[in-house]
Parts: structure tokens; sequence; C-alpha cells
């Protein structure tokens, strides 16, 4: 049939005019460019492992382990082969290894090749329910642990961050507050949902923290115009900003959520990546208010970087009922998630294997913590050598506390009629390094920024920042 019979198509319009910057016109040309052999340094999106960070060793061996079970048989007889008298431990898997392996395929119960259960399997829900108390601190009686019910496993935050949405935009009018800069999934997705994005603006002076008369005159003027607010999204450490809330910018988030009726989605992928501080969740603080809150996780991050194999989990706290019928908003996500039968079942493992450590004293106790402690520390150190840099470059200031895997740093100067598109254009041009502009995010109207992710190698950046640096200061001189 020739192609001219073919018929053009109506396609939903949200979808057509949905933006995702992280993967927009700058990495477009960068893999152009790449194509006609250039070298590139990839900074636009959080991919570690993409610039060369390797995964955790015993993630793999595990996962190896459970997607091939011969292998667990082989190693059994190979060590009634080999006995007590020659122990070749560079043959052999470590015990703990084989036992946590061997544990997940009895819970698996059918396999890595079956569907599970759609929330995920109870035993990896569980896990995370401990996790997560241990994390905020949580003991038996005060009410407060996670309900493993309430938690789903999801591929990636990116599609727990979806289902949320799609359950509370119900309406045209059904607005959702998210900060400025954002990371651009929000504004796509309650594009694609046909709500309305309503934008409210952290302090970037002040380390990006929150006040409260901010937020209520974002939600002030959402209501002038008719928008029926339903949540607010918070994310920290945040993207793609790198910022860490401070407790009291917190406290005012659940204050306001409580005041005006509102969810809080707390996106919290980076809660590992707050290199001199400790991670408080929003779980924490919320405590015994009454307000529903949906927390996000996710093995994309933090140390573990494992992007491609898109696992993570939504908690439910404080679940509403849903107006109009008996149900409760967790037994409509049940049934939404039953609907795409079930996560991918490697994303669930990882997220077992995430939420479950190596115990202290086990076999693989001490390399584990060698090699989260190597790659955390040198997030850091790549982060503190960009952001010396920055103070080489004419008016270029960056803000807060390090944290995720970004900076965005603000560009003050340029020359007249520019903006930070054709900066960046022009970087990746010269330099070859690839970051994303600050409108792909949203930014304060009048303001130009840039997000670079500090993951390429050390010695990449040693090269690249004096070449950043001068034409930074070329360029901005117009
Ligand atoms: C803030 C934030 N949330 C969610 C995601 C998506 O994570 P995942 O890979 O788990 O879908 C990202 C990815 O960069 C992110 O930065």
């Amino acid at each position: 049939m020739s192609h001219g019979l073919i018929r053009d198509v109506v396609v939903n319009a949200n979808i057509i005019e949905m933006e995702y910057a992280v993967r927009g016109a700058i990495p477009q040309r960068a893999a152009e460019l790449k194509k006609q052999g250039r070298n590139i340094i990839f900074c636009n999106i959080g991919n570690p492992q993409a610039l060369g960070q390797r995964p955790i060793s015993y993630y793999r061996q595990i996962l190896s382990l459970v997607e091939d079970p011969g292998q667990i048989s082989r190693e059994h007889q190979l060590r009634k082969v080999v006995g007590a008298s020659i122990r070749d431990a560079a043959l052999m898997l470590k015990e703990d290894v084989l036992q946590q392996a061997e544990y997940i395929l009895h819970k698996m119960e059918s396999g890595m090749g079956a569907y599970t259960e759609s929330r995920g399997p109870a035993f990896i829900r569980e896990a995370i329910a401990r996790f997560i108390d241990e994390r905020d601190q949580v003991s038996g009686g005060d009410g407060l642990r996670a309900n493993p019910d309430h938690i789903f496993l999801t591929n990636g935050a990116s599609d727990a961050v979806k289902s949320v949405l799609e359950m509370l935009i119900a309406a045209p009018q059904d607005g959702i507050m998210i900060p400025i800069p954002q990371y651009p999934l929000y504004s796509a997705a309650i594009k694609k949902l046909g709500g309305v994005q309503v934008n409210y603006y952290p302090d970037e002076e002040s380390g990006w923290s929150l006040e409260r008369a901010m937020l209520d005159e974002s939600i002030r003027a959402a209501r002038e115009q008719g928008v029926n607010v339903k949540a607010i999204v918070v994310i920290n450490p945040g993207n793609p900003t790198g910022a860490i809330l401070d407790e009291g910018s917190m406290r005012e988030v659940i204050a306001f959520a409580h005041e005006n009726n509102l969810a809080i989605m707390a996106d919290e992928v980076y809660q590992e990546n707050v290199y001199d501080g400790r991670f408080v969740s929003f779980a924490k603080m919320v405590g015994r208010a009454p307000v529903p809150l949906f927390s996000l996780h996710s093995v994309s991050k933090g140390f573990y970087g494992e992007c491609g194999h898109r696992g993570g989990y939504l908690e439910v706290r404080n679940a509403p009922r849903v107006q109009g019928t008996d149900a409760n908003f967790i037994d409509i996500l049940v049934k939404q998630a039953s609907v795409s039968l079930c996560s991918n079942t490697v994303g669930q493992i990882l997220v077992y294997l995430m939420v479950t450590p190596p115990a202290p004293g086990s076999a693989s106790a001490a390399s584990f913590a060698r090699e989260k402690q190597q790659i955390l520390e040198e997030l850091y150190k790549k982060a503190e050598i960009i952001k010396e840099a920055f103070t080489h470059m004419e008016g270029m200031h960056c803000f807060g506390r390090i944290g995720a895997l970004y900076l965005f740093p603000r560009i003050d100067h340029l020359p007249a009629g520019t903006s930070d598109f054709e900066y960046c254009m022009q970087l990746l041009e010269t330099t070859g390094l690839c970051t994303v502009n600050g409108r792909g995010f949203g930014q304060k109207p009048g303001t130009h920024h840039l997000r670079i992710a500090f993951l390429p190698p050390a010695e990449m950046l040693q090269e690249v920042l004096p070449q950043w640096i001068d034409f930074h200061n070329r360029h901005v001189r117009g």
C-alpha cells in the first residue's frame, strides 16, 4: 500500500505540546555532533552509569544469580568438590550473596519471569516498610510505622509520579503546584493529563528555601483563575537545583498543605545524595499531621545509579477517601496498578537490595561500604571542582548546598538579545560539554541558568573546565 493512502491521524494535542528538555534540542545536537566524531561529554541527564559509574558489585552478583539460578546449583556442586580443604575464595561466591539470592528466589516463588502481585511482592514491600521506619527512626508503638500495603513497586519513580497525577487530575481546572525550576517530568505529565501547572518559586539566593508568603501567593493567584489546586510537589534534594531543603521549609510546606487541603508529593529519589549532611524525609516531618503524602524513591540515583533497570516505589500515607465512592485512594491505586499487571521484576529486586544492604559483618559488607563511599565521595568531589570553576566565570552564581547530581548556576551576564539557550548551544559547539539551559526546567522570568550533572570522571572535568571558563568569559563579554 502506498504511503499516500495512509490517512493522517489526530493525536492527543497535550502530548504534542509536551516538552522534555533533558532530551531536547541541545542533547539532540550533541548526539549529532557525536555521530560526526566529536568528543561529547553528556552532562544533560542524571544517568551515572552512562558516564562510567560502576554498578555496585553486590547488586549485580545477586541479580545474575536470580536471573540464572543454574549458577546457584553449580556453586553448590563446586563447593562440594573443592571442599573445605582448598578454600579458593576467588572461585566461590560470597556466602551472603548466595544466601540472599536463594532467599529472593524462594520468596519470588514463580521466579523472575512471572508476573508478580500488582503492587509488587509482599516480602519486598515489607522490607521497604522496615527501611523507611529505620531511616526515619520510627519505633514500635508510636503508630507512625510504614504500612507495606500502602507501598507500590513501580518501574522507576517516573511511573509513580504519573500514576498519582493521573488520579489527582480529574478535571481541566485541577492544578498541581510545582517548584520552579522543576524536573520536567512534572510539567510534562501535568500537560499530558490536561491539568493546570501552578508554579511556586523557591528563593534562589537563600539556597532555594521555601517561604510561606510565596506559597500563599502562588495558590491565591491560581484560585483567582478558578484553578482547583489539589497537591504540591516537592523535590528534595532538588532537581535541577541540587539544593537540600532545610527543616523549616519542610514544616512550611506541611502547614501550608494542611491548611489548604492539599496532598504532598515528595520526590525523594536523591535521598542518598546529600553528601555533607543527613537526609530528612517528608514522612518523618509529616508525623501525625493529617496530610496525604505520596513519597517516591528509586534505584536510579544515590550511589546505585541503576537507571536502566527501572525500579522504584511509592509510599502513601494518610490516603484520602475517594469522593462519591466507598473506596480509598489506595484501592484505586491497586486497581490502576493491576491494569499494568506488575512492575518489572529486575527493578523490583534492585529495590529490595537497595533497602536491604549487606548486614554488618557479612562477607560483602566491607566491599559494599567501600564501593558506596567511593562513589559518593567522588560525586561530591566532582561537584566541588565544577563549583570552584564557576568562581572564575564572570557573573556565574551557584546557590545552595550540594545535593542530588546537579549544579544549577545562574548566568547573570549574557550578550544582549541572547538567552541561556544560545549559551548552552555554543558551550556545546565550542567545548563538547552538553548541559541543559535553565528554561527547560522553568526559571524566574528575566533570569538565566544552566544545569550540569556532575557525573563525568574527574579527569574529564579537569580537561574541559578550563575550556568552559575561557568560553564563558569570552561569551559574556559579547
Ligand atoms: C526528581 C526526579 N524524579 C524522578 C526521576 C525519575 O526517576 P526514575 O528513573 O526512577 O524514573 C528523576 C530522574 O532524573 C528525577 O530527577
